[in-house]
């Protein structure tokens, strides 16, 4: 089996609404790994210059990455979730 098929059917195992937060936080990291780590070697500076609370980044996160390397809305949320996370 290949690597994706496996990674699909993990997170079809772990789809519920308990577990949502903690799987949409793992697989940002997966995504950002994927997306964002070749220019961006370490998540946690990106987050830790950023000002304000919580809601207020998630809001700037949001509309940046938006044109940011980050189109598809549910891999930004779970990108978002992960540095958010850290
Ligand atoms: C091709 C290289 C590249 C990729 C891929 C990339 N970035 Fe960036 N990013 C940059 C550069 C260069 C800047 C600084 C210039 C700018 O603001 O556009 C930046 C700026 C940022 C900033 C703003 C930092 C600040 O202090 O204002 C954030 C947040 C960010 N990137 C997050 C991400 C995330 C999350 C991803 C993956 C979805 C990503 N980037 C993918 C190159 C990249």
């Amino acid at each position: 089996m290949r690597p994706a098929a496996i990674v699909l059917i993990a997170s079809a195992l772990t789809a519920s609404p308990a577990l949502a937060e903690a799987d949409a936080t793992a697989s940002g990291e997966e995504a950002y790994r994927e997306a964002c780590a070749e220019c961006h070697r370490s998540p946690e500076r990106l987050v830790r210059g950023m000002r304000g609370d919580e809601s207020e980044r998630r809001e700037r996160l949001e509309a940046f990455l938006i044109d940011h390397h980050a189109p598809d809305e549910g891999m930004r949320q779970s990108v978002i979730a992960y540095l958010l996370s850290l």
